[in-house]
């Protein structure tokens, strides 16, 4: 492509005359001689001015940081000295002969890469914030991200097609947004929580390779890795089943790490849901983190410490032990944090015993619930959880779910805290899902993923234990990080108006929201499959970025607002009007 300024300035450009264009970063008044550090895109180059050359001088003595200059000269290399091997134009220099100022600015709120500016700035600035060698970077690499991801699905023949925005509900779990109708007052689109039910609608139109990288929204409690609207990979095959989707997944996620990291991963392993939460607690272990916890309810039944004997024989409850290596130098005070973390999952406390010496029952194993145990459990607790001398044993005890989130967080924290995650790319397909949960405080099921999705057999359904019933979905977890999800579909209208009325939708209520599509499934809808990733959390992970903002060009603070635009904002009694709407009341 033909440019109007000179890009790479490097060794080659010695003795050439070139014009280059970009914004002052930094000026120094040497005696008599000006340096203009100069930011190109994601590059700097030293332009040097000599008092000779009186015009371009003048102008020189008027810049301050942040003027957009254009300026001509020849290369020449900078003395040994002055190389900088930090920049791609370290090594030379411009001797400028010609000068524009194209531009002014005003003073800056913040210098161009000072990491210390707080975010509220950053977002308020966002346009200077991106000029900064932070987000040059992730924009560039999240580009190449997607230029990988395209070219892997065009390469495959898969077709790229657009689906709608302004749409009707995509049930994923979260609150919809909605948009107003002027023409049909009173009525709403929903924006897309992910574009689901016309990614299966175009498999029954015969598009039987379908990706789109294609914008989400959801209403929903925002975290380090979430945003109201995000990017989705989305994916889609007729006639698939689960190993066609992993394959084709896997090769993907290949070519990805080659193209960005240039690393030859990668293997990938697999694990059900239920042995991902027997073992870790949770369903996106890191597999880089080697704390595993152990069930222990067949060696404490008979041992009198009520913590355990209250959680013994119940339906729905665990008792499980940590071995946490090295992990007897943790102090009094860091187990009493480890404590309250543990209650702040539900946890009622965080039992332990310490091994300093295991073949020392009496001197060499500390607890304060030795007692209750006595040295045969606590052998046969030390046998199984594999520990040796120098270890430390949590355990917790209580309903399922809070053993599990209280000992999941454990591990977490604990692998950071003493290192034991080594730097590794860590794939992890989760399976045999559930189909239906129950949403938490009430005896309503929902689906676990969504209600599109296959049940492992269709004749399950008919089973009295719902909860039980498995699916044909599927996680892609990286890192402790669930980077993707998708599953087998449903493609037999009744079987998808059986999962509706079993998650309590009324048939008025399933003809309003879905019939459209339930009528679509019987027309020949051939068996089909998909997948969708988090393109905004597969960069973060990529970039070793600690939040989802710094991937994205003009990311939605805490309370979903954008500093930059003051999105979301009032409008005007007019357009109130014209959409047939009134406020009851607002909080200023
Ligand atoms: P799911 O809801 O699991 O599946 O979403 C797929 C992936 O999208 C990413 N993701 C998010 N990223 C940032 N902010 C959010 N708020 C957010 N929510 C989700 C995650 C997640 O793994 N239609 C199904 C896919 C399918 O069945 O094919 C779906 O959307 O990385
Ligand atoms: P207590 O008998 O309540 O003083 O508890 C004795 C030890 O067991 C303390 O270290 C508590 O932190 C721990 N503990 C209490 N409840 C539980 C539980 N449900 N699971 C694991 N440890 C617990």
């Amino acid at each position: 492509m033909e440019s109007l300024y000179e890009y790479q300035i490097n060794q080659d450009s010695v003795g050439k005359n070139v014009t280059v264009a970009g914004w002052v970063s930094k000026r120094r008044d040497h005696g008599g001689v000006i340096f203009i550090d100069l930011r190109i895109a994601n590059n700097i180059i030293q332009a040097v001015f000599n008092p000779e050359d009186k015009d371009s001088f003048i102008i020189a003595e008027r810049l301050r940081n942040e003027y957009v200059v254009e300026v001509s000269g020849i290369v020449r290399e900078r003395s040994k000295e002055n190389i900088n091997k930090n920049l791609i134009s370290g090594n030379v220099e411009i001797v400028v002969d010609k000068i524009r100022l194209l531009n002014e600015s005003k003073t800056p709120p913040f210098s161009i890469n000072d990491l210390s500016v707080n975010e509220d700035q950053r977002l308020k600035y966002r346009y200077m914030d991106m000029r900064g060698e932070q987000l040059q970077k992730n924009m560039r690499l999240r580009s190449k991200l997607v230029e990988s991801i395209r070219n892997f699905f065009y390469s495959h023949d898969f077709i790229d097609i657009e689906t709608p925005v302004l749409t009707k509900t995509t049930p994923e779990g979260a609150r919809d947004y909605l948009v107003p109708s002027r023409v049909h007052p009173g009525d709403f689109y929903a924006l897309p929580q992910s574009p689901q039910i016309f990614k299966q609608t175009l498999m029954i139109g015969g598009i039987d390779k379908y990706f789109q990288i294609a914008r989400c929204f959801r209403d929903e409690d925002l975290r380090a890795d979430r945003q109201p609207e995000f990017t989705q990979l989305d994916v889609e095959l007729a006639f698939a089943n689960e190993n066609i989707i992993y394959a084709l997944i896997e090769e993907l996620f290949k070519k990805i790490f080659k193209d960005i990291l240039n690393e030859s991963i990668i293997n990938f392993e697999n694990i059900s849901y239920s042995d991902a939460l027997n073992k870790y607690g949770c369903d996106k272990p890191d597999l880089r983190n080697p704390l595993v916890i152990k069930d222990i309810e067949g060696l404490v039944d008979k041992c009198e410490f009520k913590v355990f004997s209250d959680h013994l024989n119940q339906k729905d409850s665990r008792i499980v032990a940590l071995r946490v290596p090295g992990g007897n130098k943790l102090s009094r005070k860091e187990i009493d944090e480890l404590t309250k973390l543990a209650i702040s999952c539900g946890a009622k406390g965080l039992a332990y015993l310490k091994c300093d010496s295991i073949s020392d029952y009496d001197n060499g194993i500390i607890s304060p619930i030795k007692k209750f145990l006595g040295p045969d459990v606590v052998n046969n607790i030390i046998k199984l959880t594999g520990s040796a001398s120098g270890d430390i044993i949590f355990f917790s005890a209580d309903k399922t779910n809070v053993v599990n989130a209280s000992m999941s967080t454990l591990i977490k924290k604990l692998g950071e805290d003493l290192n034991l995650i080594k730097p590794a790319w860590k794939f992890l397909w989760v399976t045999n899902y559930p189909l239906f949960e129950k949403i938490e405080g009430s005896d309503k099921l929902t689906s676990l993923h969504h209600p599109f999705t296959s049940p492992l057999r269709d004749e399950d359904l008919n089973s009295n234990d719902i909860l039980n019933i498995k699916s044909r979905a599927y996680d892609l977890v990286l890192n402790g990080n669930e980077i993707g999800g998708g599953s087998i579909r449903i493609h037999n209208p009744l079987i998808q108006k059986k999962v509706f009325e079993l998650l309590n939708l009324t048939e008025d209520e399933i003809e309003s929201k879905f019939g459209f599509f339930i009528e679509a499934l019987s027309y020949g809808c051939p068996p089909h499959g998909g997948i969708a990733f988090g393109i905004d959390r597969l960069a973060m992970l990529l970039l070793e970025a600690n939040s989802i903002r710094e991937v994205i060009a003009f990311p939605k603070t805490q309370s979903s607002s954008c500093l930059l635009t003051n999105a979301p904002s009032s409008i005007s009694d007019l357009q109130l009007e014209e959409l047939s709407l009134k406020i009851d009341s607002k909080e200023e």
